[in-house]
């Protein structure tokens, strides 16, 4: 394929949900954007890009359009290492897209006008030294820099968060055994996402594997992960928004991102008080979920699991909705779930207040009142929620911090989450429940 970065080609790209051109993404001189919907799908609803982009003829402007797409981009430091290497400004949102917007999370891809996804899409070999070199360096846990082979730019693939991550072709899906990993090319989509350690996080792998096992043990559907098998350093889970088809292909379903649901760009993810809130999440699965009510009370497990996991993290771009293949839309499995409170540098705050605060410490008898008001539950809900919370996991800690020790031989990690766990549960229902 000829080179597609252009700069003739910069500011228009074509839009594709999965296998489907669906509109054209722009920006004007001054960066703003504007997304129309393609002729040939204006009575196609199920090719609508976003919950909040109800398919339509008339284009959405900057404010509606930029949510979406920008929520679609790796961010922070990574997204700054990205821009230098492609020469493009951070906030250049259409010029990034246009380098590295051929695989995301969830089905959009985008594409220079001429071009589109890749048929039949194509693998490379991949292997460990394949991973260390995307990785940048031999110690994959190095930080990325803009001269090293950014695996984003390589593979064209733009995964949002903050961590260096890339997208593999892993088979078979699940077990131990005869695995075998292939590099997606030029936005070929991929079925794992595989995170690397980081230097200044150490223990991340086995802390990520026991924290998401904790939510899942907590009643929480969890995406699956693992250590890759390639790499002991890097993290893998399996991605909820793949299907593998029967002629080997993968087919790509949509999620979109709390940020993406509720209109804000990421890095108001943290933002207060002009930031996303449960109460808007909640809002927005009850507009949008298959099942509202299971879903709040889903989301509000979640929100406690991760109090009591410690993880201080869990914004809204950690929580997502996921169109299944009939597009009904559900809350996605939690993934990102990481105990914080194990890097005592790391902000204790909580990125979406819950009960009306985002200390921990400020939790009391009346917080349960509170708790239900954001999520439109009953206060005796939500105790039962939390009493249970706390009982699965007091019940689940020996079991999964013992397997995962075994799994990862990070027992240093393990006894950390152990304790503070402990004390998190303990902690949890003296506050509200005694
Ligand atoms: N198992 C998964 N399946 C599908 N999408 C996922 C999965 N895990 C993460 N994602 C998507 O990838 C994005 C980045 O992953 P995440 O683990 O949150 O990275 P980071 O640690 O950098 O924040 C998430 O915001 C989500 O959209
Ligand atoms: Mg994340």
């Amino acid at each position: 394929m000829t080179d597609l970065t252009g700069s003739a080609l910069d500011h228009r790209l074509t839009v594709w949900r999965d296998l489907t051109e669906v509109g054209i993404l722009e920006s004007d001189a001054s960066g703003r954007l504007r997304f129309t919907y393609h002729e040939a799908v204006w009575d196609r609803p199920e090719c609508a890009v976003s919950v909040r982009l109800p398919v339509r003829r008339a284009p959405y402007g900057d404010r509606d359009a930029l949510p979406c797409f920008e929520n679609l981009l790796p961010e922070s430091d990574l997204r700054t290492v990205l821009a230098q290497s492609a020469h493009r400004s951070p906030n250049d949102v259409v010029g990034l897209l246009g380098v590295i917007g051929g695989e995301c999370a969830g089905a959009l891809t985008l594409w220079p006008e001429g071009f589109g996804p890749p048929d039949p899409p194509a693998y490379a070999p991949c292997t460990r030294a394949t991973l260390e070199r995307l990785f940048g360096g031999r110690a994959v846990s190095e930080a990325p820099t803009a001269s090293g082979p950014l695996p984003q730019r390589l593979a064209r693939q733009s995964m949002s968060g903050v961590q260096a991550k890339i997208v593999l072709r892993r088979e078979p899906t699940v077990g131990d055994r005869d695995v075998t990993y292939r590099l997606p090319v030029n936005g070929a989509p991929g079925n794992v996402i595989c995170k690397r350690d980081r230097l200044h996080y150490p223990g991340l792998v086995a802390n990520e594997i026991a924290s998401m096992s904790l939510m899942e043990r907590a009643g929480v559907p969890t995406a699956p992960r693992t250590v890759n098998a390639l790499h002991e350093a890097v993290y893998e889970t399996a991605r909820f928004d793949r299907l593998s088809q029967p002629d080997g292909r993968i087919r790509r379903l949509h999620a979109e991102d709390g940020c993406q649901l509720t209109g804000f760009v990421s890095i108001n993810k943290y933002a207060d008080p002009s930031g996303p809130t449960f109460q808007m999440l909640s809002a927005a699965l009850n507009r949008y979920s298959g099942d509202a009510a299971t879903d709040r009370e889903r989301l509000l497990r979640w929100a406690l699991a991760n109090i009591v996991i410690g993880n201080r993290d869990a914004h809204a771009k950690n929580v997502s909705l996921l169109y299944d293949a009939q597009d009904t839309r559900r809350l996605a499995p939690a993934y990102d779930v990481v105990c914080t409170l194990a890097y005592p540098e790391l902000d204790r705050t909580l990125p979406l207040a819950l009960g009306g605060t985002r200390q921990v410490d400020a939790f009391n008898a009346h917080t349960p009142v509170v708790i239900a008001r954001e999520f439109g539950l009953t206060a005796g809900l939500v105790r039962e929620v939390l009493d249970d919370v706390v009982a699965c996991m007091a019940g689940a800690l020996d079991d999964v911090l013992q397997a995962v020790a075994t799994q990862t031989g990070d027992q240093v990690t393990c006894d950390t989450l152990h304790r503070i766990v402990a004390v998190e549960a303990e902690a949890l229902r003296t506050r509200c429940l005694d």
